[in-house]
């Protein structure tokens, strides 16, 4: 007996990072981390509050339906009028474990085993993983400063014309890990050319509210309802191990992705679901909104650095709390074989933890680092005098 092939997915760099960093805090030295896509403040204060008076409540928190509570599914679709003017269905709304399970039913839902899907390279590694292990093959579009990082028609139409029809296009906007949007003209563009070549475009909005003003944020399904949209409550609203995420599926996905759901999870997590009901009070956007406030607050302050960084190229960061940089004279001067050696030499001689860049990009990741500063001021502002400071 051995493991399946379709399960030899690569693991993920940044967690071999994620442990030194916790095998240097166990000796008690610093580390000023830099790594970790992940919101510090947690949860809104109504979240945490309606979590523990249920607990407290003695409340039985059985399964829910498998697409979730239907409070909880309006509430979504709610919030769609509120941000973008949609006035979404409740019925067309999945509640699901993170936008993570989200993806996992869109992808089985939308696409056969052979099926070929695109995405942006570099971007979120985890699509391509699923999507192999799913048995689909993925179509990396190499995406450069040109483009934002962002898929085009044009890079759509080349594709077609290497590889065949495209059954699927995944698009992150704001994308991780270059926290690059499109513009609605995009967007559109992006909608139309799925729409006339019969590709089911699946578009992440994870990072939706956390935008840095440079461009408008605006949602696939204001172009038409053929997508599926796939969100979380895991960073806007900091709730990332509540695991709670959402898709808006169009009529045709609908069934199936509840018939899928029922059986992989019975059911997304019950407690979060009834305490993400707070994640909609005006408390919680306000709160949610200050922490985005403090994002663009620390995008300000690592642009103001970066000269002093020595670092070459950056991705236009529009929105998330990411910067992608291109270090390849840094690793050039320090005679290091590439970013993953030279993340691992930083942490060690500084204390600062970056994500090297081949979790996003197989091909040229290995000469780009990525910066996270959704860490708090204090520790972004020592890690940059830190950075700007190593030799
Ligand atoms: C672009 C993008 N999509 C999806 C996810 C998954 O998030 P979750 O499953 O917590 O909703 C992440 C996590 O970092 C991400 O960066």
């Amino acid at each position: 007996m051995r493991a399946s092939t379709r399960s030899a997915v690569p693991p993920f760099a940044v967690m071999e990072i994620l442990d030194a960093v916790q095998r240097r805090r166990d000796t008690g030295a610093e580390v000023f981390s830099l790594c970790a896509g992940e919101p510090g403040g947690g949860a809104p204060t109504d979240v945490r509050e309606r979590a523990a008076e249920l607990l407290a409540q003695d409340v039985p928190l059985g399964y829910t339906g498998s697409l979730g509570l239907p409070s909880l599914r309006r509430a979504v679709a709610d919030h769609y009028g509120r941000w973008y003017g949609l006035d979404v269905d409740p019925a067309r709304v999945a509640i699901t474990t993170g936008s993570s399970g989200a993806f996992v039913l869109a992808f089985l839902a939308a696409f056969e085993p052979g099926d070929r899907v695109a995405l942006a390279r570099p971007g979120y590694p985890a699509y391509r993983n699923i999507l192999t292990a799913l048995g689909c093959e993925v179509v990396e579009l190499p995406c450069g400063a040109a483009e934002r990082y962002q898929p085009t028609p044009e890079r759509l139409d080349e594709a077609v014309r290497e590889h065949g029809p495209l059954a699927g296009l995944v698009l992150a906007s704001p994308a991780n890990p270059t926290g690059t949007m499109v513009d609605d003209a995009e967007l559109s563009a992006l909608h139309a050319w799925c729409d006339a070549h019969d590709t089911r475009l699946i578009s992440d909005e994870i990072y939706h509210g956390i935008v840095a003003g440079t461009r408008d944020q605006h949602c696939a399904w204001e172009h038409g309802s053929s997508s599926v949209i796939v969100s979380s409550f895991s960073k806007y609203w900091g709730m990332t191990g509540w695991r709670l995420g959402w898709a808006l599926l169009p009529e045709d996905l609908t069934g199936p992705v509840d018939a899928l759901a029922g059986n992989l999870a019975l059911c997304p997590p019950t407690l979060a679901q009834h305490a993400a009901l707070q994640a909609f009070t005006a408390g919680s956007y306000a709160e949610c909104d200050a922490a985005a406030a403090r994002y663009r607050d620390h995008r300000a302050l690592l642009l103001g650095r970066l000269p002093a960084l020595g670092w070459g190229a950056t991705a236009p960061a529009d929105g998330a709390f990411y910067l992608y940089a291109d270090i390849t004279e840094r690793i050039r001067a320090s005679g290091d074989a590439d970013a993953v050696a030279w993340c691992a030499r930083l942490l060690a001689d500084t204390g600062v933890a970056l994500t090297p860049g081949t979790d996003f990009d197989a091909v040229d990741g290995a000469q780009w680092v990525r910066l996270s500063y959704a860490t708090d001021t204090a520790t972004l502002e020592a890690g940059l005098e830190r950075l700007a400071a190593w030799g």
